[in-house]
């Protein structure tokens, strides 16, 4: 892999029994770098994410290859004792539910302080000091009282700043965040979402950021991949990808946002039908059954229009391109 790139992903497959989940999914993430991952619900974008840090469930079946910078093996295929030394260390990842993250009958200092010591050559009285350090830099008030407090006493908000010291803990090269902020209210996400771009932007570590909110993304990152039937349909500049979406299917995304609704109010239209569960995708363009341009060259799958798997779409018959 090249040395701008933190990850590397190519030809990633995934599924379960015969059943495909993820198709091909090729991108990479430069370093510093903060990329979005958006799409409906049941695209494969958590797919993805899990992918990445080798977090799949046991069933399911991955193919194609993962590479992480400073990780001399590939992250397919590895074993769980291979990637509990790379979690933590070399990539992070933050959920949803913080909760689910959280030890609930361990004080949440002991919780950092452990992610440290497994990490690196410190003693427990030094990494309970770096503890303490980590959750006043996420913005925890008095950190020494809250490294005693156990998750339950803690609010969503700051569980969730927690989740996040022990993610940044080991100065990861890449931070992986999953609809981080949804479970929370309006402010306390954007106090979040600002931590997060803070924290990486310090370290410069790159962002894989997953979400379906596609203001979040216009907010938070540079580059955006969008997702649908377990395929990267289309990937670019968050700018030149939301002013000039090329797949039918990102800009039915974005005229169903709530970007669009700011710049005209009242118009706001969903895309006709819903996602088809996993292996219910129709053959060739995984969209065509949804979309308002298709014919029946879209019984063939569409090639990747791009030099580069950063910039470019799969569509036969592109918004804004004469053919
Ligand atoms: N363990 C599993 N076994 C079988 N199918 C699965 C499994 N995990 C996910 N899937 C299926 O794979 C598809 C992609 O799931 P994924 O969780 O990646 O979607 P997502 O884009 O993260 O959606 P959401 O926005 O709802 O989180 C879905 O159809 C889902 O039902
Ligand atoms: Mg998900």
């Amino acid at each position: 892999m090249s040395s701008s790139r933190v990850l590397d992903v190519a030809g990633l497959g995934v599924s379960v029994g015969p059943l495909t989940l993820l198709t091909d999914v090729t991108f990479g993430v430069g370093r510093g770098e903060r990329v979005g991952l958006i799409g409906e619900s049941g695209s494969g974008k958590s797919l993805t994410g899990l992918s990445v840090l080798g977090l799949l469930p046991e069933d399911l079946h991955a193919r194609g290859s993962i590479r992480l910078a400073g990780v001399d093996h590939d992250i397919v295929g590895a074993n769980e004792r291979a990637m509990s030394r790379v979690r933590g260390r070399d990539v992070a990842m933050v959920f949803q539910e913080p909760m689910t993250a959280l030890n609930p009958t361990m004080r949440v200092g002991e919780q950092v302080a452990e992610t440290i010591v497994l990490h690196r050559r410190c003693g427990r009285g030094e990494a309970r000091q770096a503890a303490v350090a980590l959750l006043d830099a996420v913005g925890l008030p008095s950190p020494a009282d809250t490294a005693r407090a156990f998750p339950h006493q803690l609010s969503g908000g700051q569980r969730q700043r927690v989740v996040l010291a022990i993610a940044l803990a080991n100065d990861p090269e890449l931070l992986v965040c999953d609809e981080p902020t949804t479970a929370l209210d309006v402010t306390v996400q954007a106090l979040v979402l600002d931590l997060i771009v803070r924290g990486v932007s310090a370290r410069d570590a790159a962002l894989l950021f997953i979400t379906h909110d596609l203001a979040v993304v216009a907010t938070v990152c540079e580059r955006v991949l969008v997702m649908y039937g377990g395929r990267i349909v289309e990937a670019g500049p968050v700018e030149e990808v939301f002013r000039r979406p090329r797949h039918r299917y990102t800009q039915g995304l974005l005229e169903a946002s709530d970007l669009e609704e700011l710049a005209a109010p009242g118009r706001l239209r969903t895309i006709p039908g819903s996602v088809p569960a996993a292996g219910r995708f129709p053959d060739g363009c995984v969209f065509r059954t949804r979309c308002a341009h298709a014919t029946t060259v879209c019984r063939e799958a569409p090639p990747w229009t791009g030099e580069t798997p950063e910039r470019g779409y799969a569509c036969h018959h592109p918004a804004g391109v004469k053919v």
